[in-house]
C-alpha cells in the first residue's frame, strides 16, 4: 500500500495520483493545513483532519449553548420588563455597570424619563430599578460573550487554515451576524424609549428571528461535522427525496411558528384568552380581523396573533407527529429515524408547555421555558433535516464513486 492511498467511498483502495493526495482513511489522516473543498462530506472519516473536525466541533457546541444562554436569558429580560432599564447603547463601555451612587441615580433618573417607567413601573424604588437593571446588563454581556466566542476561535482557527475552504464564509458569519444582533436589539429597545411603553412587535420578532437565523447557522454545521459511525456507513439505505422534503417543510413551519410566538410575545398575547382549546367560546375568537388593512391583524392585533400561533403549533406537531409514526416502519437511515423520533418528542413537549404557559397566563419560568424549548425544538428539526440530506447526498455520492477533495495548493483531487 503506497504512501498517500485513498480509500474511496465504496471502500476500493485507490493508488495516488501524481503528487500526495488526500486520503478519506482514517488510517492515513490528512495533515493538519489541508484544505478541503465545499464538495467533501464532512461527516466522511478522513474528510478533513480529525483534530480540525473535532476542534470545530467544540467550538460549535460551546458556541451552540452560548446563544441558548443568550436566549433563555433575553427571555427572563423581557418577562421581566427589564429590558429598557438601560436607555444607551454603548457597546464597549457599556461592559461595566455604574460604580457609584451618583452614577446609579443618574440611570434611574434616565429610565424616569421614558413612558415605560411611569405606566409598568410606577413608583420604582433604586432597589427595583437596580434588579431590572442588572437583568438587562448581563444580558447584554451574555450577547457580547457570545460574540467573542464567535469571533476569537474563528479567527484562531482560520489563521492555523484549520476551517475547510467551503465553510470560510459560511462560519464568518457567525461573528457578523451577532454583532448584527446586538446593533438591532438596540434597534427594538429604541422602539420602547419614546410615546410606546413597549417595543415594537416587530423588531422583537426580528430579533428572536436572527438570533435563531444565527443558532441554525452553527447547528447545521456541527451536524455536518458529525463523525459518521462505522455502522452508518455500512447502511446501505438513504434518505428518500420525500421524507427529505417532509423534513424540510416540517422545519420551515416550526420556524413560522416560532416567528408567530415572537408575535405573541411582543403583543402581550399570552395575557388574553388563557383558555384552550377556544378563545372567548369560538375557535375564531371574538376581535379577530377588527384592524385594516386586514393583513396587519397578523402582527398587531394579540387575538388574531394568538389564533395564528396555536393553530401553526398544532398543524406543525400533527405532521411531525405524523413522520414520527411513519419512521418507525420507513426506510431510513437509523441516525435519521432517531432524529424524527428526538423531533416528536421535543415538539409535543413544546405544545404542551406552550398550552400551560397559556392557561397560567405567563408565569417567567414558564414563559422562558417554552421560549427555551422552542428553540430546543429547532434545533431538533435542522438535526433531522441536515442528516437526512446527508445521507441523500452519500447515497448520491456513492452512485457516482467520487468525492472531490483540495489541497492547500489548489490541487483539486477525486477519489474517482
Ligand atoms: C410547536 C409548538 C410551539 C412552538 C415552537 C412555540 C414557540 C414559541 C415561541 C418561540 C414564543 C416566543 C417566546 C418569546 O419570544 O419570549 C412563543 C410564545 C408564546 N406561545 Fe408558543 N409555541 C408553540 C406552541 C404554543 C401553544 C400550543 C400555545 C398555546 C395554545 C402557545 C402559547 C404561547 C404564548 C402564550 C406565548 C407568549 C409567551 C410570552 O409572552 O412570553 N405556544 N411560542
Amino acid at each position: 500500500m503506497r504512501d498517500g492511498a485513498v480509500r474511496t467511498a465504496t471502500g476500493a483502495l485507490q493508488e495516488p495520483h501524481a503528487g500526495a493526495p488526500p486520503s478519506l482513511d482514517p488510517r492515513w489522516p490528512l495533515r493538519q493545513g489541508t484544505e478541503v473543498s465545499t464538495h467533501t462530506d464532512l461527516g466522511l472519516p478522513g474528510a478533513l483532519p480529525e483534530r480540525d473536525r473535532l476542534a470545530l466541533r467544540r467550538w460549535l457546541l460551546a458556541s451552540i449553548i452560548a446563544v441558548f444562554f443568550a436566549v433563555a436569558v433575553g427571555g427572563i429580560t423581557r418577562l421581566t420588563e427589564s429590558g429598557l432599564s438601560i436607555t444607551e447603547w454603548k457597546p464597549v463601555s457599556g461592559a461595566l455597570p455604574p460604580s457609584n451612587d451618583a452614577a446609579w441615580a443618574a440611570e434611574l433618573e434616565k429610565f424616569r424619563q421614558i413612558p415605560q417607567a411611569s405606566a409598568t413601573h410606577a413608583g420604582i424604588t433604586m432597589a427595583q430599578f437596580k434588579w431590572i437593571y442588572w437583568w438587562e446588563w448581563f444580558h447584554r454581556n451574555v450577547a457580547r460573550t457570545v460574540g467573542l466566542v464567535f469571533a476569537i476561535p474563528y479567527l484562531v482557527f482560520l489563521a492555523q487554515r484549520r476551517i475547510p475552504r467551503g465553510l470560510r464564509v459560511r462560519l464568518a458569519a457567525l461573528p457578523f451576524l451577532t454583532a448584527g444582533q446586538g446593533a438591532l436589539g438596540w434597534y427594538m429597545v429604541q422602539s420602547g424609549l419614546v410615546e410606546r411603553i413597549s417595543v415594537s412587535a416587530y423588531r422583537l420578532t426580528a430579533h428572536l428571528g436572527l438570533a435563531l437565523g444565527i443558532l441554525a447557522v452553527a447547528v447545521w454545521t456541527y451536524s455536518e461535522l458529525r463523525a459518521r459511525t462505522d455502522d452508518e456507513r455500512r447502511e446501505t439505505v438513504g434518505t428518500s427525496s420525500g421524507w427529505r422534503a417532509a423534513l424540510l417543510s416540517a422545519s420551515v413551519l416550526l420556524g413560522i411558528t416560532v416567528l408567530s410566538g415572537g408575535f405573541v410575545a411582543g403583543l402581550r398575547g399570552g395575557k388574553v384568552f388563557n383558555e384552550f382549546p377556544l378563545m372567548g367560546g369560538q375557535v375564531v375568537p371574538p376581535g379577530y380581523g377588527t384592524l385594516t388593512p386586514w393583513w396587519t391583524n397578523a402582527f398587531e392585533n394579540p387575538a388574531a396573533a394568538q389564533f395564528h400561533h396555536r393553530m401553526l403549533a398544532i398543524t406543525v406537531t400533527c405532521f411531525v407527529l405524523v413522520l414520527a409514526w411513519r419512521a418507525r416502519e420507513a426506510a431510513l437511515p437509523h441516525a435519521v429515524r432517531r432524529a424524527v423520533f428526538a423531533f416528536g418528542a421535543v415538539i409535543t413537549t413544546q405544545l404542551v408547555l406552550g398550552i400551560t404557559t397559556l392557561l397560567l397566563a405567563v408565569p417567567v419560568p414558564l414563559g422562558v421555558l417554552h421560549q427555551f424549548t422552542g428553540v430546543l425544538a429547532l434545533t431538533a428539526a435542522l438535526i433531522a433535516t441536515q442528516r437526512a440530506i446527508a445521507t441523500a447526498a452519500v447515497q448520491h455520492r456513492a452512485g457516482r464513486e467520487s468525492v472531490q477533495l483540495q489541497t492547500a495548493d489548489g490541487r483539486k483531487y477525486s477519489t474517482q
